[in-house]
């Protein structure tokens, strides 16, 4: 009997002190919102980024980080440390207390599953288009745009219409939500104000913690197909 517990407690002992690699520690921290030590934070950097070098058939608001470590800059150049680029997104879209310290023992493992992925070197920078302008975008092909809705914004919104299984209760239903902009938008074409949105994600400079999704995320086509396919 004392044998058996003292082999149990040493077992019990032991995996308490396995550590955990830090690329594995990485991975966990990637997916999981509460990263970011913010009860109001509903996401993890999963929800944004795939990590996986093949074409995904999500269309995510971030790149891929398949080979981000190896990569010489950040958000179209404009960001040249990979901390600062993760930080930006951890602080304005995840809630977090504030820029992430290198020196954390968090950091170093989110680096290591980081790197872990794709290549060490020769990785290119990825170009990021932010679209200016929110005005008229023609309209597409409704059946493509249900498709894009599923592939772009079902992850966080939820089923159109329904808004069901979304991330967040934050997240409004789609296209439901639009009804009222004629009288909260004075003047603005209820389109445009999706645009704005979905292109600059803190619309008119207000707030929100949506992501924007720059030109190489989602085409002006892909949009007009959306809009038809809200009948906007
Ligand atoms: C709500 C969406 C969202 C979340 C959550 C998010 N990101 Fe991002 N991230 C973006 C967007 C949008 C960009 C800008 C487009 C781009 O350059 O990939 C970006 C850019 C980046 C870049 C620069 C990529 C490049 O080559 O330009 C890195 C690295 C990055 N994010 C890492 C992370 C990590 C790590 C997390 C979790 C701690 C995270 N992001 C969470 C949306 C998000
Ligand atoms: C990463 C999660 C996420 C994705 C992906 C996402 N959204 Fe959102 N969206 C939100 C959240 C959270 C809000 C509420 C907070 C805010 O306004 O930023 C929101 C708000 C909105 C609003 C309402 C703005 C207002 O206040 O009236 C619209 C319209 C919208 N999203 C459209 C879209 C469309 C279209 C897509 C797909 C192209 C999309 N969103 C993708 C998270 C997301």
């Amino acid at each position: 009997m004392t044998r058996a517990l003292t082999a149990l407690s040493l077992a019990v002992a032991g995996a308490a002190c396995r550590p955990v690699p830090a690329a594995e520690f990485g991975r966990q921290l990637f997916n999981d919102p509460r990263f970011a030590e913010s009860r109001f934070n509903d996401y993890s950097c999963a929800i944004c980024h795939s990590v996986s070098d093949a074409e995904a058939e999500k269309a995510y608001p971030g790149h891929t980080l398949y080979g981000a470590a190896a990569r010489p800059s950040f958000w179209g150049g404009y960001q040249t440390r990979l901390i600062d680029a993760v930080s930006f997104c951890y602080v304005y879209f995840m809630r977090g207390p504030g820029p992430l310290d290198p020196d954390d023992p968090k950091s170093k493992a989110l680096y290591e599953y980081l790197a872990s992925l794709g290549p060490a070197e020769g990785a290119p920078a990825l170009p990021y288009t932010v679209v200016r302008d929110a005005a008229g975008v023609a309209r597409g092909d409704p059946a493509r745009g249900a498709q894009i809705y599923d592939a772009a914004c079902r992850a966080c919104h939820g089923e159109a219409h329904t808004g069901g299984g979304r991330l967040t209760l934050e997240a409004p239903v789609l296209p439901e939500h639009t009804a009222d902009y004629e009288h909260v938008f004075h003047g603005v074409a209820p389109a445009v104000v999706v645009v704005e949105k979905v292109r600059h994600g803190q619309f008119f400079g207000v707030g929100g913690n949506m992501p924007p999704f720059g030109r190489e995320m989602l085409s002006d086509e892909d949009l007009g197909a959306l809009l038809a396919f809200f009948r906007l």
